[in-house]
């Protein structure tokens, strides 16, 4: 369902925000707000926050607390570009991203370092020669807070940051990003990137795409017409590459939490650009990935048998949860679909939701680094949905660090800190 062309005022008298807005009277129905057409956020859900703010809702002024505090930080910093590394990867240019595995080490016995060990858990320092890794998740973090932060106070300060921090990553000559990911965790001597990097993007980057869907929406000041017309260009040309290079259909393929984001992503970017027909074989897709990786109980055995079993059932629940907001725009319902044995979503949400309030006592998995608030954002996406279970424990939720703003922006994230990929 794409509103984001008419106003509240004419979804009323369509009916459709009557139901989707059960707290607002007659009189804030004539709020004449665009709703975002937001791939992963419900867009009208931002418009409710909106006019529950207006209305003065406590609950939501102390999240704003919490975003405008993010968003001030961000505004001494950025932009970022790929092109300011120390040097182009291995057959590639300055303007390909490159990161390189963070655990992999140069032979001390050969003359050349070749072929470079693997040793679990020691970073190491030759990677800051790609600094791009660093920079996208703060690229990541910063559009999508900036950009909320314009929506609900219309600073255009907010907006501006954005825009120009979008802009120098993505679409000037000098320092844009070429729409690939040929070169990400690299793994020197023995190729020149792998499939496996695209995690570098997959696990946040759809929220870049959800910041520009709310900048189109004033338009934001700073942000124009004309730089979205490029930015949907960069993402149409980037959706192939992910959907059709060897590294992208490899990646969409993993039985494991790197397909679930992978095909997410693939999701996400065809809702944005237009591709329906994609964005409808990928929810197909993921209902495959319902069946395999979640029992009847909710638990998720692969991510149960890793030594953070508490962060990976988290994150891999996210990337389904995310996709289930996705796949709503093209009239598919994930949150309701039922696996063959009877595996749904909100069961998943449902294994976890013991340990989400009560700690790691609840918890009897392996877990080296137990994070209570790793669920919170995956209860509170599934309490909005309307899973009895979540709702009875949204209050027990540990927040995040930087405040719970889970309201402003109502879709879920990886909120526990990102493991590195090996
Ligand atoms: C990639 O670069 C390496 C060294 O920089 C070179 O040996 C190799 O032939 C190149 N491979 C391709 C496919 O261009
Ligand atoms: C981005 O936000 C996530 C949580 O939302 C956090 O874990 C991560 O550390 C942040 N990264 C940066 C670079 O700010
Ligand atoms: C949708 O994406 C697929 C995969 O890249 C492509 O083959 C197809 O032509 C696209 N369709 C449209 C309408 O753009
Ligand atoms: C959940 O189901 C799986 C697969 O049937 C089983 O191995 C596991 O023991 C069950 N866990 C709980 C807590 O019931």
């Amino acid at each position: 369902m794409h509103f984001s062309s008419l106003s509240l005022g004419l979804l009323s008298a369509a009916g459709v925000v009557v139901n989707a807005l059960p707290g607002l009277g007659l009189g804030d129905l004539l709020w004449p707000l665009k709703v975002p057409d937001t791939v992963v956020i419900d867009g009208w859900r931002l418009v409710d926050a909106k006019t529950r703010l207006y209305l003065g809702d406590r609950e939501l002024k102390a999240a704003l607390k919490h975003l405008t505090a993010q968003a001030d930080s961000w505004l001494s910093q950025g932009p970022w570009t790929v092109t300011a590394k120390t040097k182009p990867p291995p057959n590639g240019t300055i303007h390909d991203y490159s990161s390189q595995a963070p655990y992999w080490w140069p032979n001390p016995s050969t003359p050349d370092g070749c072929p470079y060990n693997q040793r679990d858990g020691e970073r190491n320092p030759e990677v800051d020669q790609y600094q791009d890794r660093v920079s996208v998740g703060k690229m990541f973090n910063s559009t999508y807070v900036l950009s909320l932060a314009w929506y609900y106070t219309g600073e255009k300060r907010y907006s501006q940051h954005a825009a120009d921090i979008l802009r120098t990553w993505f679409l000037d000559d000098k320092t844009a990003m070429n729409p690939n990911l040929e070169h990400a965790q690299i793994i020197p001597c023995a190729n020149t990137g792998r499939s496996i990097g695209i995690i570098d993007f997959s696990q946040e980057y759809t929220n870049v795409v959800d910041a520009v869907a709310i900048l189109n929406s004033g338009p934001a000041p700073g942000w124009t017409k004309r730089d979205n017309n490029k930015f949907v260009d960069w993402n149409k040309r980037f959706l192939a590459w992910l959907a059709d290079s060897p590294f992208g259909v490899e990646e969409a393929s993993a039985q494991n939490n790197h397909g679930t984001f992978a095909n997410m992503q693939i999701a996400a970017l065809a809702v944005f650009t237009g591709n329906h027909s994609l964005a409808v074989q990928r929810t197909r897709i993921a209902r495959g990935f319902i069946d395999s990786q979640i029992t009847a109980n909710g638990s998720q055995p692969q991510e149960l048998a890793r030594t953070r079993s508490f962060h990976y059932s988290n994150f891999d629940l996210c990337a389904h949860l995310r996709m289930a907001l996705i796949a709503r725009k093209v009239g598919v319902d994930l949150f309701r679909y039922k696996g063959p044995q009877g595996q749904t979503l909100f069961k998943a949400v449902e294994f976890l939701v013991p340990a989400a309030k009560g700690g790691a006592r609840a918890w009897t998995y392996p877990e080296l680094g137990f994070t209570q608030y790793a669920a919170t954002d995956n209860v509170r996406a599934a309490a909005q949905e309307g899973d009895t279970v979540a709702r009875g424990a949204v209050k027990g939720l540990k927040a995040p660090p930087g405040g719970d703003i889970f309201g402003l922006r109502p879709a879920p994230e990886q909120l526990d800190s990102i493991a590195t990929v090996g």
